[in-house]
């Protein structure tokens, strides 16, 4: 939630950070701002609305400094105005703060600081910032070279709750100070200068080589140097990281849209999570991951938490967990999970999933199932990710940056790695038939060809779509993985066509949902489970009677001409099933917001990342 950009270099700061918004902007669009230092002055330029608003705002253009800081905005405390946008200034504007995070004591600080004679301009909780930064400065009677630094690290003590923030001020024309707690950010080294973002896909265009801050890290750079320090203010030595992705891979490559790119990614995006893990004939390799078979025998339950669409892949991974290691596994939303006092103990293994890896709640529950000593094993596409760092274990989906909000090649990623990593478990375990095992590698091998068939339902989806964009109410069903599968239909549905959409196990209808039928209404089953294909037919020709038109995604030779649209997916092994039945959902959420008119990968209200409660 929220997008942070800076640059310090040789260049002019502004363009760099508007670019740099522009790339963010999936993390919050509502308002969006800069400061930039010309002599000796911080200039602010920030308005309510989108990124491009940006670029109308008289004097922009003139702007030559080259050290900037910028933020897109997700409105937490304060309505999308002027006032409330970012950069927020102390009141004699020698300090601009930009902020991602939540300031959860911000009301006690409000009133420290309004007991001391500070006004308050906006109703942001960030605004306590810059004036705790000033209040320390000027407390600080010393001519401490360092006093800048020393006055953020006060006040960033003083702050509960989450932040990445970047303050600039006049007094220090030539220097930037960042640090973080529980929000994401990082630093690219460039050609010409530091670049900072909340996350790597912003800043591929001009780097590859990342510095990872870390928890009450603070990075300090002037000019063309960078020095960190850790709490204590003791400056130390940093790595610097290599990333892999390539710069066009954050860059829509022809696609219309973010979304529609990502969906037809996932061939690729599948291949190259599979990589190297999965061979025929032999047993798969998670050697990084260091899980011996001692411990593994010694688990007694396994936890799969997450949210959103990660939570929906994890459903998936429960399935493959429980038929290969016969591990009793439990899936739960992270925001529910973290306050309801879970049992959990060292015989426990968590895992969680997390696209972005920095989704507030997940970390919140990996923190705390750890503190109950269980281990920990991360699942994410982000490398260096806040989860990744926190976690025990690590497995990494390779499904390149995600960009649009409404998550896609992420899940069907997700889903593969858990599915290779449920196979590794049950070959230490020995608790799989040899035969069964090698059998779904196969079919896992031959996924990437069987999604290109997925992708072209796409004319026969997007007809239907063409027929139903107009309506009110959708209904998904399905049995057992297609539930799973509806569930993460009608997300995606919701999520980006603002239609009001319901997902049920096809055998719950008539306990309640079906009151809810009539002419028109238009329910979507999902039918690939050849053992439950006629129950869940009998459940689609209940909805048609009361006058419901239905689309069905099925691998099933269906003889019945009542439905008014069927697309065919390949068959596959029904615990991969998922990875195929989703492809034509995703289509079908994506052409139904076309239709509408709507912003698909910037739906309202969303933000891709969400790292706040
Ligand atoms: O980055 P994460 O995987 O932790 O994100 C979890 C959810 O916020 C995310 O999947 C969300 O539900 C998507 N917008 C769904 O498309």
């Amino acid at each position: 939630m929220c997008g942070i950009v800076g640059y310090i270099g040789k260049k002019t700061a502004c363009p760099i950070l508007i670019n740099g918004l522009t790339a963010l902007e999936y993390r919050g669009y509502d308002s969006a701002g800069i400061a930039s230092i010309e002599n000796k002055k911080i200039c602010v330029m920030k308005d309510k609305g989108r990124v491009s608003n940006l670029n109308n705002i008289e004097g922009i253009d003139n702007l030559r400094g080259t050290i900037g800081i910028a933020h897109t905005r997700w409105a937490t405390h304060g309505k999308p105005s002027k006032e409330n946008s970012h950069p927020h200034m102390d009141n004699s504007e020698t300090f601009a703060v930009v902020h991602n995070g939540i300031i959860e004591n911000y009301t006690e600080l409000r009133k420290f600081l309004s007991d001391n004679g500070y006004k308050f301009l906006s109703q942001t909780d960030t605004e306590v910032i810059p004036n705790l930064i000033h209040y320390y400065f000027t407390k600080d009677t010393s001519s401490d070279e360092n006093k800048f630094l020393k006055s953020v690290k006060q006040a960033t003590t003083d702050l509960k709750g989450s932040f990445a923030i970047e303050v600039l001020s006049n007094l220090y024309p030539d220097k930037m100070i960042t640090v973080r707690k529980d929000s994401p950010l990082v630093i690219g080294k460039g050609s010409t200068g530091y670049h900072i973002a909340s996350d790597i896909p912003a800043l591929l265009e001009y780097t590859r080589d990342f510095y990872l801050l870390d928890d009450y890290e603070f990075a300090v750079m002037e000019n063309d140097s960078i020095k960190f320090y850790n709490s204590d203010l003791i400056e130390h030595n940093k790595e610097i990281k290599n990333i892999e992705w390539a710069a066009s891979a954050a860059e829509k490559n022809g696609y219309e849209d973010y979304m529609l790119k990502e969906i037809f990614e996932q061939p690729t995006a599948i291949r190259e999570t599979i990589g190297s893990r999965l061979k025929l004939g032999e047993k798969c390799d998670f050697s990084d991951l260091d899980i011996s078979k001692e411990y593994l025998s010694s688990i007694n339950k396994i936890f799969i938490v997450a949210c959103g669409t990660a939570m929906h892949a994890g459903l998936t991974g429960k399935k493959f967990l429980e038929n290969l290691c016969n591990i009793p596994v439990e899936v739960d939303i992270a925001s529910e999970f973290r306050y309801r006092n879970p049992i959990i103990n060292e015989k426990t293994l968590c895992i969680f999933i997390s696209q972005s890896g920095e989704t507030a709640d997940t970390i919140a529950a990996l923190k705390l199932s750890k503190s109950k000593g269980a281990k920990t094993l991360a699942v994410s596409n982000v490398i260096g990710s806040s989860i990744t760092r926190e976690a025990d274990y690590t497995i990494y989906t390779h499904a390149g940056p995600e960009i649009a909000v409404a998550s896609t090649k992420a899940y069907t990623s997700q889903i593969v790695l858990l599915g290779i990593l449920s196979v590794y478990f049950a070959e230490i375990l020995e608790s799989s038939d040899s035969k069964v095992l090698e059998n779904l590698k196969k079919d896992i091998l031959e996924l990437p060809k069987k999604i290109e068939a997925s992708l072209n339902t796409k004319n026969e989806v997007k007809n239907f779509a063409q027929k139903v964009f107009d309506e009110k109410d959708v209904f998904f069903i399905g049995r057992g993985s297609d539930y799973n599968v509806a569930l993460e239909g009608s997300l995606k549905l919701k999520e980006i066509s603002y239609i009001h959409s319901e997902a049920y196990a096809s055998g719950e209808l008539k306990h309640g949902p079906i009151a809810l039928i009539e002419n028109g209404i238009t329910v979507i089953s999902i039918l690939t489970d050849e053992t439950l294909v006629e129950k869940s037919i009998s459940n689609i020709q209940e909805v048609i009677t009361r006058g419901a038109k239905t689309f069905i995604v099925t691998n099933q030779n269906i003889l019945n001409s009542n439905f008014d649209a069927i697309v065919k997916i390949e068959e596959t092994n029904p615990l991969l099933s998922p990875i195929l039945s989703v492809i034509p959902l995703q289509l079908l959420a994506y052409y139904i917001t076309k239709e509408k008119g709507l912003d698909v990968d910037k739906p309202r209200n969303l933000a891709k990342s969400v790292t706040v409660e």
